[in-house]
């Protein structure tokens, strides 16, 4: 009886939409997908436990016992996933519009150029998946951080779109552990002053599933933690445009009383890039000062509290599975983990924080669980942010859109397989603006950290280019070089790069100064790419489609053409926002078939 309702009103909205003509008719093939669909099967459900600064690289995920039970063991883990911009706002808005931050242009915590209204100005809260999800017929929740200075004094101007029901962490007081202050539906924020802030965030989110449940539709209910962030005060200038180190207060994160004792002796792992006695990277990293024994004591400290703050997050992971399964949906609902963005902690001598290009910071977790997800499976397919917005709506039979800039991740086995071969090896990744020291050492603020950098990970080779506001240019080989501290562009661009088994076994190499001229073209064509320009880059340089990856171009015909031909991605100032002026050429030149007669000299050769 309830399944024929459901059809019958389905079938409604069909010739409604039908009525309503041309219009409707992307609305009309969701409600058509909807149909089939739910004739075939119940619909999936989705929850989504997005973190907040947690790292991959600093084993956070070891101290989480219910996620290796609930969600490692049973689910895949994609251990290549990026965010492609390394800060809170414009990452999570990257993640819900399915856009790269050169195309939502929300590209800092703050007005002008992001934050909460910036979010609304750019009209992306008409524009983003709470929307389209309810548009395909599911019920949305979400509880907990969404956007930076979305505030007790703007939380109704609008309010977001899109959520069925909803409970906001509300700035100034969304990093204030023992003082949180929620915004519910369309009610007054209530403060919890005194309450253990993931702890409230736990209880809202059960009592939304219970909603959920009781609604008899599928539903997409995200979970967003405020932890392992920092603890957090502002003053009020932060927020209107005048952020800087004078304008934030940063402590480490406040774990609950029951886990304060834990992990008494675990430390930041000390891997060859931390704290190193050789400054690296780009000027105002190397020009760091090597931390005495009280800095790196207290980022110890940091870090344990982080890993214990954590621990609330991991009880909430066991808290949903345990419902889900009560509710007789566990089989039939998908889990998401994820963070906005990574973290770092000592490495190139940086004090606690995020926002740079290093693997800390940008490669990121995801583990997903659910119906015919692999289980206990690692997978080494690319992905990013960007393609969470077009995933989630492919699950739940949603319409992709064109205009998104990422790409659906497989989830099954035999897709998982064929991506393994067939998708994309880049990572295009993008910052512009300041970068907060957030412990209690070294200088606190650096304004000119804006770059444009790329990460390409394909057979026989695994890269990081990135290029400076300052003029400055990074590559690392992370294969011979996993911690990112030779960078190899100031070196001899003459010298060879020797690739490993490229394809079948065989090595192969190339100048270095021809694979620099590749990755800055690619660069070129990604800092502004739209929508498939952004996952398949390589047929804008070659139409003709017979290059596909970094191995192809590499090919000695193309010489001439990207080593004379395109501009080099460059910068004419530092800016603190997504200024097209200041950002040198754009656009890169499409490679011509007239010209394939024309060979080089073949410095691109295979050794066997
Ligand atoms: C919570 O925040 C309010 C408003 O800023 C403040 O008055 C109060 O002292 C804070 N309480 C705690 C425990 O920090
Ligand atoms: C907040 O703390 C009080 C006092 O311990 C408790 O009674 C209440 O249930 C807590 N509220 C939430 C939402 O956790
Ligand atoms: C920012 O600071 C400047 C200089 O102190 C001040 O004049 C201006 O009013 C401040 N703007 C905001 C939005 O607080
Ligand atoms: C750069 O490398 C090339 C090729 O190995 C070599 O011939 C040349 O002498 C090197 N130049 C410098 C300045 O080391
Ligand atoms: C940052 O860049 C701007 C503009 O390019 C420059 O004027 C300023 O000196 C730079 N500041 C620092 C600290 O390097
Ligand atoms: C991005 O937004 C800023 C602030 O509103 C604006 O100045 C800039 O022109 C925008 N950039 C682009 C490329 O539209």
């Amino acid at each position: 009886m309830a399944r024929l309702q459901k059809l019958l009103l389905l079938l409604g909205l069909v010739l409604n939409a039908q009525a309503m003509g041309n219009a409707a008719q992307d609305n009309q093939q969701i409600i058509a997908n909807t149909l089939i669909t739910t004739e075939a099967h119940d619909r999936p459900n989705v929850v989504f436990i997005l973190t907040d600064d947690q790292d991959l690289h600093l084993d956070s995920l070891s101290y989480m016992p219910y996620l290796k039970q609930h969600l490692l063991d049973q689910g895949t883990f994609f251990r290549r996933h990026y965010c492609t911009i390394a800060l809170c706002c414009p990452s999570r808005v990257s993640l819900w519009t399915g856009k790269a931050a050169h195309n939502t242009n929300v590209t800092d915590v703050n007005p002008p150029y992001g934050g909460y209204p910036k979010f609304v100005s750019q009209g992306l809260n008409e524009a983003w998946l709470p929307v389209w999800l309810q548009e395909a017929g599911y019920n949305t929740y979400y509880t907990g951080k969404l956007f930076n200075a979305h505030t007790v004094e703007n939380y109704d101007a609008p309010f977001p779109k899109g959520f069925t029901r909803s409970s906001f962490l509300l700035d100034p007081f969304t990093y204030q552990y023992l003082n949180s202050t929620f915004q519910t539906d369309k009610d007054a924020p209530v403060s919890y002053e005194g309450n253990y802030s993931t702890d409230v965030l736990a209880s809202k989110a059960y009592d939304f599933l219970e909603d959920a449940v009781s609604e008899k539709k599928p539903f997409f209910l995200t979970i967003a933690s405020n932890a392992p962030h920092s603890n957090v005060a502002f003053k009020q200038d932060w927020f209107g445009g005048n952020a800087s180190g004078d304008t934030i207060i940063t402590s480490p994160p406040i774990p609950a009383e029951r886990h304060k004792d834990l992990f008494k002796d675990e430390i930041v792992p000390r891997t060859p890039n931390f704290n190193p006695d050789k400054a690296s990277g780009v000027s105002w990293i190397a020009g760091l000062p090597k931390q005495s024994q009280n800095n790196v004591d207290f980022n110890d400290h940091f870090y344990r509290n982080r890993l214990r703050a954590l621990q609330a997050v991991d009880e909430i992971i066991d808290g949903v599975i345990k419902r889900l399964d009560e509710y007789g949906i566990l089989d039939n609902t998908y889990i998401f983990y994820s963070s906005d963005n990574g973290y770092h902690i000592g490495q190139h001598r940086l004090q606690p924080g995020k926002e740079c290009g290093f693997e800390e910071d940008i490669n990121i977790p995801l583990i997903v669980r659910g119906p015919g997800v692999p289980k206990g499976k690692v997978s080494d397919i690319v992905t990013t942010h960007t393609d969470l917005a077009p995933t989630f709506l492919s699950l739940v039979h949603g319409k992709l859109r064109a205009d998104f800039d990422g790409a659906v991740i497989p989830l099954d086995a035999p897709g998982l397989d064929e991506a393994q071969v067939t998708r994309h090896e880049h990572v295009n990744v993008e910052y512009w603006g300041f970068a907060l020291s957030e412990g209690d050492y070294g200088q606190r603020w650096f304004d000119n950290n804006t770059y444009k950098a790329l990460r390409v990970i394909g057979r026989g080779y695994s890269l990081y280019y990135s290029v400076w506001c300052s003029g400055e240019h990074q590559l690392y080989d992370l294969i011979n070089d996993p911690y990112e501290i030779n960078n190899l562009y100031p070196t001899n661009h003459s010298a060879i790069f020797t690739f490993e088994q490229v394809n079948s076994g065989k090595s192969a190499s190339a100048k270095l100064g021809t694979l620099i001229s590749r990755l800055d073209s690619l660069l070129l064509v990604l800092k502004t790419c739209k929508a498939r320009e952004c996952t398949h880059p390589w047929e804008v340089l070659h139409p003709s489609g017979n290059v596909q990856n970094l191995y192809d171009a590499l090919d000695s015909r193309f010489d001439d053409f990207y080593e004379l031909q395109q501009e080099r991605v460059s910068f004419s100032k530092c800016e603190k926002g997504y200024i097209l002026e200041s950002e040198g050429p754009i656009g890169a030149k499409a490679y011509s078939i007239e010209e394939i007669g024309v060979r080089g000299g073949h410095l691109w050769h295979e050794l066997v």
